[in-house]
C-alpha cells in the first residue's frame, strides 16, 4: 500500500505516519527527514538545501525528486510506503506518476493557522530517535518524563518568521495538489484538529480494504 501525507505544516502528518507504520507494514519516508539528515552530513546536497529550509522555502524541485526516487529504490520500500511531504509541487506529483509509482490514497490532512501555529511552536524533536513530541500542555505525543530535556531541540524552521513563510508557501505551492489528485479519485480529508487517536481512526477509515 502507497499512500501519499498531504497538509500544511504541522499538521499532524509526521506524528500519524510513525502511529501507524508497523501496523500497516509500511515505511514513512519523510523528504524532510531525508534533507535534513543531508544537511548534517554537510553532502552537497544537504549545503544547497540549507537555505531554502531555514527560510521555510521548498528545496528545488530537481534535488528533492532525486532524492526521493533514490529512497523509494530501497528494498525496504517493497511492501508499501507513505510520502510524508512529497510531493509539494504539482511538478513532482507529475513526476512522481511518470516514474509508474501507483499510489493508493492521498490524504489531506486540514487545520487552521492558529492551530498551526501553536503545534509548531511547541514542537520538540528527540535527536537520538528523531521522534517527535510536543510541549504544548494538550500536545500529543508528550515526551516521556524520564527523557533527558537536552535530547530534544527545536527545528531551525519552527522559528515564527519561517512558520509563517512555510504557510505562504504551503498555499502558493502544495495546496494546488488538493484538485489534482481529487480529481484523480484519490483524495480523502482527514480534520487534523481532533484528538491522534480520532485522526488514525479516520485514516483508517479511508484506507483500501
Ligand atoms: P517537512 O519536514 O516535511 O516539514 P512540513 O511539511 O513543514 O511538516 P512538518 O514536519 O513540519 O509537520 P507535520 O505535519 O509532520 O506535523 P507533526 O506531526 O510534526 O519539511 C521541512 C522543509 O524541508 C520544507 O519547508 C522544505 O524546505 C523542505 N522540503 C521537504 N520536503 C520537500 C519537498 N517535497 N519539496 C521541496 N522541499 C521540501 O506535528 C506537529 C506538532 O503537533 C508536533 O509537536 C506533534 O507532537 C503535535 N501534534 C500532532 N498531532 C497532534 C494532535 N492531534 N493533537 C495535538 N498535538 C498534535
Amino acid at each position: 500500500m502507497n499512500l501519499i501525507f498531504l497538509g500544511p505544516p504541522g499538521a499532524g502528518k509526521g506524528t500519524v505516519a510513525q502511529k501507524v507504520v508497523s501496523r500497516l507494514g509500511v515505511v514513512q519516508i519523510s523528504t524532510g527527514d531525508l534533507l535534513r539528515s543531508a544537511v548534517k552530513e554537510g553532502s552537497d546536497l544537504g549545503r544547497q538545501a540549507k537555505g531554502y529550509m531555514d527560510a521555510g522555502e521548498l528545496v528545488p524541485d530537481a534535488l528533492v525528486i532525486g532524492l526521493l526516487k533514490e529512497r523509494i529504490a530501497q528494498q525496504d520500500c517493497r511492501q508499501g510506503f507513505i510520502l510524508d511531504g512529497f510531493p509539494r509541487t504539482i511538478p513532482q506529483a507529475e513526476d512522481l506518476a511518470k516514474a509508474g509509482v501507483a499510489v493508493d490514497k492521498v490524504v489531506n490532512f486540514n487545520l487552521s493557522d492558529e492551530v498551526i501555529v501553536r503545534r509548531l511552536s511547541g514542537r520538540r524533536i528527540d535527536r537520538q530517535t528523531g521522534k517527535i513530541y510536543s510541549l504544548n500542555p494538550d500536545g500529543v505525543p508528550q515526551p516521556p518524563p524520564d527523557l533527558p530535556a537536552g535530547r530534544l531541540y527545536q527545528r531551525d524552521d519552527d522559528k515564527p518568521d519561517a512558520i509563517l513563510n512555510r504557510l505562504v508557501v504551503y498555499r502558493r505551492q502544495t495546496q494546488p495538489l488538493i484538485a489534482f489528485y481529487e480529481r484523480l479519485g484519490l483524495l480523502a480529508d482527514i480534520d487534523a484538529a481532533r484528538p491522534l487517536a480520532d485522526m488514525v481512526a479516520d485514516l483508517d477509515r479511508h484506507l483500501p480494504r
